[in-house]
C-alpha cells in the first residue's frame, strides 16, 4: 500500500476554536457571498512550521469541493511562485474572505468591513503566534489591504506583523478576469503580471532565512510553463482526496441555466487526461 500524506485538519488550538465559531450570514450577507457553500478556511501548515504567510482573495469552485483554498487555477500559480522561492511545504495560505464573493463589486465594498476583518485578524494572530513566519505575500489588492488593516489594528501592533517583510503582487487570475475574454489582452496582462511576480520573487527570496530548498532563481517569462504550475501537494488536502484533485485544474465548475441554478450547482468531473478502466463488453 502506498503511503499518502494528508492535511491533519483543524484539531489543535487555536485553530479548532476558529473553525468551530466563524462568521455567518449576518457578517457575510448571502446577496454578496456564496455562504451556502460553507466557509473555507485555509491551506498549508498550522503546526508551527510555516515560514511564509500567503494571502489570497476568496475561494472559488475548486476550493468549495476540496475544502481548502487556492487549489484551482490560482492555486497552481501560487504553488509555482512559492516553489521558485524555495518554499515547498513551509507556507500557510489564508484568504481575505471566508466565502466566495458573489458579483463583481462586492469584494471592494467589504474590504474594510470591521467584522470580517476582526475574524480574519484572529487567524493572522493565531498563525503568527504559532509559526516562525519570515515574510507575508499578498496576491491582489484586497489581500494587501487585509494585511495593512491587520498591521494597523491593536492585535497587529502587538504581534510581530509590522516587522515582517511584506510583498504585494498582482492576483494570479487578474489577467483572466481583467481581459474580458480577449485572448491577446490576456496574454499581455499575463506577461505584465509575471514581470511583477519576478520582482516579488526577488523580494521574497531576500526575506527568507530558511527556505525549504535552495534553488537558483529562474524568473518567469511572458507566460506560465507547465513546470511553473506544479501539483497541489497531497499533504495540503484532507485525507482521502483523489490524486486528480491535485493535478490540472478545471475539474470543478459552477453550472446552470439561471443564476439561481448556478449558485446551487457545482459540477465536479475527473479530467479527461485521467485514465479510467474501460467498461468490459
Ligand atoms: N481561490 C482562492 O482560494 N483564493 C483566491 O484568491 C483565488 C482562488
Amino acid at each position: 500500500m502506498a503511503k499518502v500524506e494528508f492535511d491533519p485538519g483543524y484539531g489543535s488550538e487555536p485553530f479548532a476554536s476558529l473553525c468551530a465559531k466563524y462568521p455567518g450570514k449576518t457578517v457575510y450577507p448571502p446577496k454578496d457571498f456564496r455562504i451556502e457553500w460553507g466557509p473555507i478556511f485555509h491551506r498549508g501548515r498550522l503546526d508551527g512550521t510555516s515560514r511564509v504567510l500567503v494571502i489570497g482573495q476568496d475561494p472559488a469552485a475548486h476550493e468549495a469541493a476540496a475544502r481548502r483554498i487556492l487549489v484551482g487555477t490560482a492555486g497552481h500559480r501560487v504553488q509555482g511562485f512559492l516553489a521558485k522561492a524555495g518554499i515547498d511545504r513551509s507556507y500557510t495560505l489564508l484568504n481575505t474572505f471566508l466565502y466566495s464573493v458573489y458579483g463583481r463589486s462586492a469584494g471592494a465594498r467589504y474590504k474594510s468591513d470591521p467584522k470580517i476583518a476582526a475574524y480574519r485578524d484572529q487567524w493572522f494572530d493565531a498563525l503568527l503566534a504559532v509559526s516562525p513566519i519570515e515574510a507575508v505575500v499578498a496576491f491582489g489588492g484586497l489581500a494587501a489591504h487585509a494585511w495593512k488593516l491587520y498591521r494597523k489594528s491593536s492585535a497587529g501592533q502587538a504581534s510581530k506583523a509590522k516587522k515582517l517583510p511584506f510583498i504585494h503582487v498582482p492576483h494570479p487570475t487578474y489577467p483572466d478576469s481583467a481581459s474580458g475574454g480577449d485572448d491577446a489582452r490576456e496574454r499581455a496582462l499575463t506577461a505584465e503580471m509575471l514581470a511583477a511576480w519576478n520582482g516579488g520573487l526577488e523580494a521574497l527570496r531576500a526575506a527568507l532565512k530558511t527556505p525549504d530548498a535552495v534553488r537558483g532563481l529562474r524568473p518567469y517569462g511572458r507566460s506560465f510553463t507547465a513546470a511553473e504550475l506544479p501539483e497541489i501537494p497531497a499533504f495540503d488536502l484532507p485525507a482521502g482526496c483523489p490524486a486528480w484533485m491535485r493535478g490540472e485544474d478545471g475539474w470543478a465548475v459552477r453550472a446552470g441555466a439561471t443564476t439561481g441554478e448556478k449558485r446551487r450547482t457545482l459540477v465536479v468531473a475527473i479530467p479527461p487526461s485521467v485514465r479510467l478502466p474501460q467498461p468490459e463488453h
